[in-house]
């Protein structure tokens, strides 16, 4: 496994997981869809802001502590919902839930995690919330949703990009739906990548394989095994309607994630918004979305302190979370960011990620001649290209 101390910034543990992962693994976690236009459109946002400091200011110890939906956080950073982290490492969700509590941090669980949700909550004395697709229907949306209310996730986040999955030409070309599949003729042309990977493959023998989907359970079939999420997404996509049955099952705070414009944010606050999430999913879905650091100030000025607001696509580095706060974001989500840190070395390689955010955090608000979190406006930065 890797030494993961050694990883300067994400960059790095995303190269330790390059060579941890079969290329198969490795690319779900770091593709996006169609010709990738969106993902890099994401990184090109945060590049084209620039601070504005104030040289010199003595600032100590500043506060990177922010309140989420009344959680206190102990920075500005959440951990997203990321689908298959087993795939990646045996302990996955478990793994980040962990090292986000050890942090101060919450973590957002997938519907399509490989652990049990009552697992997760148990491997975090923190706040965690649950992600909702409503995959295997209707019916096995709601039992999960009843047993993350029984469990005690304090909020539920709706994702709402995903009324198909996005095409992700890699996963084609790496063969991954046939690396899934039962047929073994079909998946020997794969099987090299990932005889190359015998650290990992040891790991995914170990654990037993390729799991079902202990969170999406179809009423009389079961959960659901892997290999049917794309065509079942499709199948039971989420639209607004299904928004009154959602709430009656669902009291407590609700999260709309994947909004990219002031209509849709409106859209959430009818719904009855707790927060909204500025997202693209990461550019895994409709290729030549806008990057969403341009579109927060649209939806900032839109919801107008109605809702919390957070942004997520991304996000590799401390000052990227700085820009994001500045131009109107409360926090933000990571999503490779610390999915390569579990990758490259489980648990640990989580850790390292948060580190490497917190103390890119301090630095650079010190830099800036910050105090804290909360006093970041837009003073502090020059805003990108619109
Ligand atoms: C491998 C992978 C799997 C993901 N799975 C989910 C998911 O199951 N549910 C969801 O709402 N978002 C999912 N996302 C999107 C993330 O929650 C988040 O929006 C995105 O990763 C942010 O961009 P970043 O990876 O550049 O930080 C996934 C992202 C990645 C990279």
């Amino acid at each position: 496994m890797a030494n993961v101390a050694r990883a300067v910034n994400i960059a790095d543990l995303r190269e330790m997981a390059r060579r941890r992962l079969p290329r198969a693994i490795f690319d779900y976690v770091d593709g996006g869809a169609e010709d990738e236009i969106t993902l890099r459109e994401n990184r090109r946002a945060f590049e084209e802001v620039t601070f504005r400091p104030r040289q010199s200011f003595p600032v100590q110890n500043p506060d990177l502590r922010v309140r989420v939906l009344d959680h206190d956080l102990a920075m500005p950073v959440i951990l997203a919902p990321v689908g298959y982290l087993r795939m990646m490492h045996p302990d996955g969700e478990l793994a980040a839930a962990r090292a986000a509590a050890a942090a101060g941090l919450l973590c957002v669980l997938s519907t399509v995690s490989g652990h049990r949700l009552e697992a997760f909550r148990a491997a975090t004395p923190g706040p965690a919330w649950f992600q909702l697709y409503l995959l295997g229907g209707r019916d096995a949306a709601a039992a999960a949703i009843e047993r993350a209310r029984n469990a005690g996730f304090s909020a539920l986040v709706v994702t709402i990009d995903v009324y198909v999955a996005g095409m992700r030409e890699r996963d084609l070309h790496n063969g991954t739906p046939q690396l899934l599949g039962n047929s073994l003729v079909d998946k020997l042309p794969y099987v090299p990548q990932v005889l190359a990977r015998p650290g990992w493959l040891i790991d995914f023998l170990r654990d037993g394989g390729i799991h079902r989907l202990p969170n999406v359970v179809v009423p009389g079939e079961g959960p659901m095994p892997l290999r049917d999420v794309s065509t079942e997404l499709f199948r039971s996509s989420f639209t607004w309607n299904d928004m009154s049955w959602i709430r009656e099952l669902w009291p407590g705070p609700i999260v709309f994630k994947g909004v990219l414009s002031a209509d849709d944010a409106r859209r959430c606050l009818d719904h009855g918004a707790a927060a909204i999430v500025v997202s693209n999913h990461g550019g895994r879905q409709l290729d030549s979305s806008p990057a969403t650091l341009r579109i927060l100030p649209e939806v900032v000025a839109a919801v107008n302190g109605r809702a919390e607001i957070l942004l997520d696509g991304g996000v590799r580095r401390g000052v990227d979370v700085i820009k994001a706060i500045c131009l109107g974001a409360k926090a933000v989500l990571i999503g490779r960011a610390y999915a390569y840190g579990l990758g490259a070395a489980g648990e640990h390689g989580v850790a390292r990620a948060i580190d490497i955010f917190r103390t890119d955090l301090v630095r650079n608000l010190r830099l800036l001649g910050c105090p804290s979190i909360g006093d970041l406006d837009a003073s502090y930065v020059h805003p990108p290209r619109g």
